[in-house]
């Protein structure tokens, strides 16, 4: 928590209801900045908002506004930012599941850059010109090697998700080449897995999990019967495919961090928010087994078209540059992802 008020202290927050994006709100709250949310719910639930107010307290809730809105609604848009005079945008609004991009690819692009495009001009028709994207590790494509840095090659998605976050990289880039007053940080995230420590906020997916984590955890709560592992011949040490995963509250810090740095700046710069440390895919059922003290079974399936063996980030530029770091290991985002799970079985809409 920050001691004196932030340069930057008012902060609109595109998607900010969703399982990142509230967790920001929390960290943005706490460090004293003035937080405005736009979000259309289309992916996440308004309970989110009673869940914020009760983690940070009444006082600095009254320091967050709530527009349910959809960033592709120009008009909608630019009364938001009329109202709430923005110094700077965190930009995570966005469709995000890998096999529905595959199968709607035309609802993705349009949904994704649409919605960005719409934001950029309502940001510039404002004055404007400051904003932290939530990119992804996806972008690296298959690495050549690991660690990540900042300077590995970009290379083909294998998606249109993994794209609309490559694109949208490449037009905040694009921005800044034709006007030097803009501001751009894109943070590429690792794996954000874990919950908010109190266990009010955390991730909610609708339908079958896609993604690792939320599917042990349901089965750790009894919802699924067994994890399927998605291929244990993959060239590391155990044949699963490894991974960076970084706690959703550090990830948080980071964008709080990546602000604070901004203010003033100009140009473009790009960090990875990961932990540095890569997992196998049955290091974390184990860890997850451990902190929920249940059985986690599991079978064996074949490859996930589209995986990758490993990755994970080289995280030393936003060390140097920010002051910011993970703080938690793998065990604390088990702990904490369990708490989460174990509170609120059935997500938000129980
Ligand atoms: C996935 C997306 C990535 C996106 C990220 C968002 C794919 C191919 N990639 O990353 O574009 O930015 O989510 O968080 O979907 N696994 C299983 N069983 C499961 C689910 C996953 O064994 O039920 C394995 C995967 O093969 C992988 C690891 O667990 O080795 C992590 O998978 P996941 O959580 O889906 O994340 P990524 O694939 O890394």
């Amino acid at each position: 928590m920050s001691e004196s008020a932030p340069a930057t202290s008012r902060v609109l927050v595109t998607g900010g209801a969703g399982f990142i994006g509230s967790h920001t709100v929390v960290e943005l709250l706490e460090a004293g900045f003035e937080v405005c949310v736009v979000d259309d719910f289309s992916n996440a639930s308004p309970k989110v908002i009673g869940r914020i107010v009760e983690i940070v307290g009444e006082t600095r809730a009254s320091h967050l506004h709530f527009h349910e809105v959809d960033i592709c609604d120009e008009a909608a848009l630019s009364r938001v930012f009329d109202e709430e005079r923005p110094e700077a945008v965190i930009h995570f609004a966005g469709f995000k599941a890998v096999g529905e991009s595959v199968a709607k690819p035309l609802a993705y692009y349009s949904n994704n850059l649409g919605g960005t495009l719409t934001l950029c001009r309502v940001m510039e028709a404002h004055d404007v010109r400051a904003i932290v994207f939530s990119s992804s590790s996806t972008v690296y494509g298959d690495p050549d090697e690991v660690p990540l840095t900042e300077a590995s090659p970009k290379k083909n998605a294998t998606n249109p998700y993994g794209w609309t976050k490559w694109m949208i990289e490449q037009i905040l880039s694009d921005l800044w080449v034709a006007d030097d007053r803009w501001d751009v940080v894109l943070l590429r995230y690792f794996n954000p897995i874990g919950a908010h420590p109190s266990g009010l906020i955390g991730e909610d997916p609708k339908g079958i999990p896609n993604n690792l984590v939320p599917y042990v955890a349901q089965v750790a709560v009894g919802r699924r019967d067994a994890v399927h592992v998605y291929g244990n011949d993959y060239p590391t040490p155990d044949g699963t495919g490894i991974r960076d995963y970084i706690h959703v509250v550090d990830l948080a810090k980071g964008h709080v961090a990546a602000l604070e740095w901004m203010a003033g700046r100009r140009g473009v710069e790009i960090f990875n928010l990961g932990t540095g440390r890569g997992s196998s895919v049955l290091e974390v059922i184990d860890a997850y087994a451990a902190a929920s003290g249940r059985e986690i079974p599991y079978v064996i399936d074949p490859r996930r078209p589209g995986d990758i063996a490993r990755n994970w980030a080289d995280a030393s530029k936003a060390e140097r540059e920010l002051g910011w770091r993970a703080a938690y290991d793998l065990a604390d985002m088990c702990r904490d992802s369990w708490h989460w799970q174990s509170m609120n079985p059935e997500g938000y809409e129980a």
